[in-house]
Order: structure tokens, then sequence, then C-alpha cells
């Protein structure tokens, strides 16, 4: 793994990304927990980390440190994924699992042609301002009905489907199905994801519906001025410099 780069210059990214040295596979799985946690480790806390693979995790045995990094810098990990070795019961994929949904983030099996698709996405969720509405996780084939209360702080927010042949119905505060006519933006539309984006939500309580023909995760996120941070404390306190981010023994 590395050397990393750490660079706020676009050129210097595209090349270092140019320069990436491809190995001839052999063994499927790769050294992408490490990877991960590197990338935690240089990268600020709340930051978005994308993780581009076709293979499931040799070094799972970091996860612990991962997700104890994930639950301190409170930042997100999303997986795109051309391949998988083939069996999602190995720790080495479950271990994606884990880090996705400890970190609000998501995996998405895609093509290697539709890649590139995923970068619209990418281009919406790195906006700044952006909040945390929803995260769900469902390990069987059902249809999720979700109820979330949307403020007049709200300027957008982008719904994300990860399951196979997902299907969504958003319905506003009036009652309507928001369709393509009414505002509603597809950014990503695949046999695997659906990602579609509201813009200016009408404040109120909104209602979700995802179908998929098996287990599915959901991520909602939107843009506002408006978020909430937490802390635990044994004291009383009114200063989050005072509370640590894990619940405290005793
Ligand atoms: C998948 O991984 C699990 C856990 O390591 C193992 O028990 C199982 O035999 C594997 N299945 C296949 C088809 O290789
Ligand atoms: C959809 O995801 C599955 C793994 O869950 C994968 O095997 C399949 O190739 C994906 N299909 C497409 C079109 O990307």
């Amino acid at each position: 793994i590395g050397p990393v780069t750490v660079t706020t210059n676009p050129d210097i990214f595209q090349l270092q990304l140019k320069e990436l040295y491809v190995q001839g596979g052999g063994d499927c799985p790769e050294m992408s927990v490490g990877a991960i946690k590197q990338a935690l480790d240089v990268s600020l806390p709340s930051s978005s980390i994308y993780v581009f693979t076709d293979a499931r995790a040799k070094d799972h045995y970091l996860l612990e440190d991962v997700l104890k990094l994930i639950q301190r810098k409170e930042s997100q990990v999303v997986f795109v994924m051309t391949g998988d070795c083939g069996n999602h019961s190995h720790p080495g994929y479950q271990s994606y699992e884990k880090i996705a949904s400890t970190s609000s983030g998501q995996i998405f099996h895609l093509k290697k042609s539709d890649v590139n698709e995923v970068l619209n996405f990418v281009r919406v969720s790195l906006q700044a301002r952006k909040v945390n509405l929803l995260a769900i996780d469902r390990s069987l084939s059902q249809v999720t009905e979700v109820d979330f209360d949307v403020d007049s702080t709200l300027r957008e927010f982008t719904v994300s489907v990860s399951g196979d042949t997902p299907e969504i119905t958003l319905v506003d505060p009036s009652g309507r199905d928001v369709g393509l006519s009414e505002g509603l933006n597809n950014l990503l539309n695949l046999k695997n994801v659906s990602i579609v984006n509201i813009k200016d939500p009408f404040p109120g309580p909104w209602k979700l519906w995802v179908r998929t023909k098996g287990p599915h995760t959901i991520r909602s996120t939107g843009l506002s001025t408006l978020d909430f941070i937490h802390g635990f404390s044994r004291q009383p306190t009114a200063k989050l410099k005072e509370t640590y981010h894990r619940p405290l023994k005793g």
C-alpha cells in the first residue's frame, strides 16, 4: 500500500492516479482495509472516502482499528466495486459491509463500464454543508417504508439505494408522488444502484418507499446550514470539547 499522495492540486492528483501501478491479478483479495486505514489517518474529520476495487479484503484483521477510527473521525466510506471474489459471507467482504454501515457509507456493485457514472454521484455527495438524514440497511428482500421530516433549512436532498433493481417512490407533504415532472432528478439509474435528488423540497413530513429484488441499503443526505453533532459525558455539560465521541464506561 502507498505511498500516500496528499495534495490540494488537481493536476498532481490526476498525475498520481495515472502513475498507479496495476499489478496483474492471481490472488483475488487485496490489502484494502489497510489502505482505508491510511486514508482515514491522513484525511480530515468528516471526510468522504471512496474505495474503488474489484476484490474483497485480505487484511480484514484490521477491521476493528478502522471502525474505531471511523467513530472518532466521523468520516464516510463508499465502495465502488467491479468484482468481489464471489463470496459475500467471507469476512473479507463483510469487513466492507461493516465499514460502510458504521460510516453511513454504502457499497455499490457496478460494471466497469458504469464506473464513470458514479462520478455524478460523487460530485453531488462532495458538496459542502452536507448533513446525514437517514441510513438504513435491510438484509431481506422487502419493501422499506420510511417517514422523514424536511425542515425549512434543507436546500436539497439525495436518496441513494444500493440493491438489485431498485425502485424509489417519494411522496411530498401534500401527499403527491414526486416524479420527474415534479422536480425529481435521476442522478444514477443502474441495475444495482438508484440515486435521486430533489432541490428546494417542501418542508414537512415526507414518505419514502424503496423496493429491490434482494437486500438493500438506503442513504439520504441533504444540504443544510443546520446540523447536529453529539458527544458523551458523565457530567452534564454545554461544551462539546468536554465530551468523548464514544459512550464512556460508567
Ligand atoms: C465463503 O466464505 C465462508 C467464510 O470464510 C466459507 O465458510 C465458505 O465456505 C465460502 N464459500 C465458498 C463458496 O467459497
Ligand atoms: C449487481 O451486483 C451483483 C453483486 O451483488 C453483481 O454480481 C452483478 O454483476 C451486478 N450487476 C451489474 C450489472 O453491475
